[in-house]
């Protein structure tokens, strides 16, 4: 069992028991909210304090301890070669770097993007798509100059609000603020421009495809959870059946991946930045004492330089560790170990140059979405019941930007007169790039119509006696059940508009002004019945 989801869950448990005093209630969430940061000993100890055993048995649990989620697998035919499956798409994008850097001329800011499988030894793969062990993801890696994290674009996001559970609030008050993306960064909730910026980016993309807003929250780490290569992180979680579900994570991961791949492989990561004037600057150089090194780490002396050389890399962590240096001991860590360094082991150098290049190993700002978790949230905030009476009429109320189908294709009845303009229209939408189901099967409208609203297509398009004399159809649309009359030929740019293929998609809403309305009554799918109230000739027709 993962020791930290037991924990979750037993807390949830009891808080649904009801017996619970409110003051006691928020205690519980606390710990419940910290529950992955928790070390394996402090786990071990609220496990016992909760008296939590195996759920299905209620025996004994043993005591947590730590398990690399990494799948680790042979390579070659020796099998003497260690090797892990990617963990995050991530991975590739360091490796490949100093590629993306010529081609840059060496400059940040400037992104890449993947999309692949990632992989990890999940201890309890549950819940469908939620937690798998190979899943999709696709992740954005954005360079930025670490002195430089104010992004170009901010201005066109600062006024988007967000829901924001930040640390604080996780272990005080447990609030969630609703603030403005510049109010969060002013007031130093989010750490910097860039990574507000993206995280507003996936809020908007998470509207655009149909995500319930009020379902929406972004949830900071605590610093204990905090991947040790990351600055700052806040996950985009959704609310689903299973709860609040982390769905797209968002990590300053400062300038970690680029200085340990440079530190192993001896690859140049670094960026630069042309002045206009030379500034005179400060550097500080670490000056290790070798022979006190050498006598305290003995054996582990050579990855203890290493990560002193990932250290001399961070300017700012660098001065941030000399301070606490100062203090009598600082803690080095690799990421898989960490050191207690006293100051009789290092030294710090200062010296000032003239320079009129600065170079710089660049921060990484990198939203990271899991698609399966997303495809699971979507489907469940789209699935609708048009009556809650009746619960054969089902709708997926899928967004049109990302429903399969745009537009079902129908006949008003069987009648052979009818067929040349349904093979007319799936050409035209076919072309127009418009993906369409014809559905002309004998059954009633009605019926096809429900039919098309359970696969979550959102718009309808049906021939009928009047096509036959002026070539226009009825435009339906899923979720209001309206219908417009439109001419055929008007069809490809309207539903494309209505799609979102555009930059400047249209909503229904503005469609139905446009055109003669036609008032038809959907009635319950058990009695199929479509009836037709008014059928007025349209003044105009477009
Ligand atoms: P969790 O705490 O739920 O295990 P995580 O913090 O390890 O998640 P990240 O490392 O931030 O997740 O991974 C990035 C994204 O990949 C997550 O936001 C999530 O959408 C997705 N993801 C992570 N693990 C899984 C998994 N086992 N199955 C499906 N998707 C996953
Ligand atoms: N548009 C055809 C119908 O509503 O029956």
């Amino acid at each position: 069992y993962r020791a930290d989801k037991l924990l979750e869950d037993h807390i949830d448990a009891l808080l649904n028991g009801g017996t619970v005093v409110p003051t006691t209630a928020e205690e519980h969430r606390k710990v419940q909210r910290q529950a992955d940061a928790y070390s394996p000993e402090e786990l071990g100890n609220i496990l016992v304090e909760y008296a939590i055993t195996a759920p299905a048995t209620g025996n004994q649990l043993t005591a947590p301890f730590a398990f690399n989620l990494m799948f680790g697998t042979k390579i070659g035919p020796s099998g003497t070669l260690t090797g892990y499956l990617r963990p995050e798409t991530a991975q590739g994008l360091f490796v490949n770097f100093r590629r993306l850097l010529d081609y840059n001329n060496g400059r940040v800011p400037f992104a890449a993007a993947q999309i692949g499988l990632g992989f990890r030894n999940e201890i309890a793969p549950k819940n469908g798509l939620l937690r798998v062990r190979e899943f999709t993801m696709a992740e954005i890696e954005h360079f930025v100059n670490p002195a430089e994290k104010e992004h170009p674009k901010f201005a066109s996001v600062r006024n988007i609000v967000m829901k924001l559970f930040d640390r604080d609030a996780q272990l005080g008050t447990g609030r969630i603020a609703e603030l403005t993306v510049g109010a969060a960064v002013s007031a130093g909730t989010i750490a910097n421009e860039t990574l507000a910026y993206f995280m507003a980016r996936t809020q908007l993309f998470m509207v655009k495809i149909g995500m319930d807003l009020t379902k929406l929250r972004f949830r900071q780490h605590l610093a204990t959870e905090m991947a040790h290569y990351a600055a700052d992180c806040w996950d985009l979680e959704i609310f689903t059946a299973y709860g609040w579900i982390e769905c797209v994570g968002h990590a300053d991961r400062a300038c970690y991946d680029l200085a340990v791949h440079s530190a192993a492989t001896g690859v140049q990561t670094e960026a630069f930045k042309q002045l206009d004037t030379p500034v005179e600057m400060e550097s500080v150089t670490l000056l290790p004492d070798r022979k006190t090194i050498g006598l305290t780490f003995k054996k582990e002396q050579k990855a203890v330089y290493a990560a002193l050389d990932v250290l001399q890399s961070d300017d700012s962590k660098l001065r941030a560790f000399e301070a606490t240096l100062s203090t009598g001991e600082a803690v080095l860590h690799d990421g898989e170990t960490a050191w207690k360094l006293t100051p009789d082991m290092l030294a710090f150098k200062r010296s000032k140059k003239l320079v009129q290049v600065v170079k710089f190993i660049p921060s990484v700002i990198e939203p990271s979405f899991g698609i399966g978790r997303i495809l699971h949230a979507l489907l469940e905030h789209s699935f609708h019941q048009r009556d809650s009476k009746d619960e054969q009429r089902v709708v997926m109320r899928f967004a049109p930007p990302v429903a399969p189908i745009k537009c079902g294709i129908y006949n008003l009845q069987t009648n052979v007169k009818f067929m040349p303009f349904v093979a007319q229209i799936e050409k035209l939408l076919t072309d127009a790039g418009i993906t369409n189901k014809a559905d002309t099967s004998g059954q009633s409208v009605g019926k096809r119509y429900a039919r098309a609203d359970e696969l979550g297509t959102p718009f309808g398009v049906t021939v009928d006696f009047d096509t036959l004399i002026d070539h226009s159809v009825t435009l339906r649309e899923r979720d209001t059940m309206r219908q417009v009359r439109v001419k055929i030929s008007a069809l490809p740019s309207l539903l494309q508009e209505l799609c979102g293929f555009s930059d400047h998609p249209k909503p229904w809403a503005s469609i139905t002004s446009r055109f003669q309305r036609v008032c038809c009554v959907e009635g319950p799918i058990r009695h199929q019945v479509t009836s037709r109230c008014i059928f007025s000739r349209p003044a105009e027709l477009i």
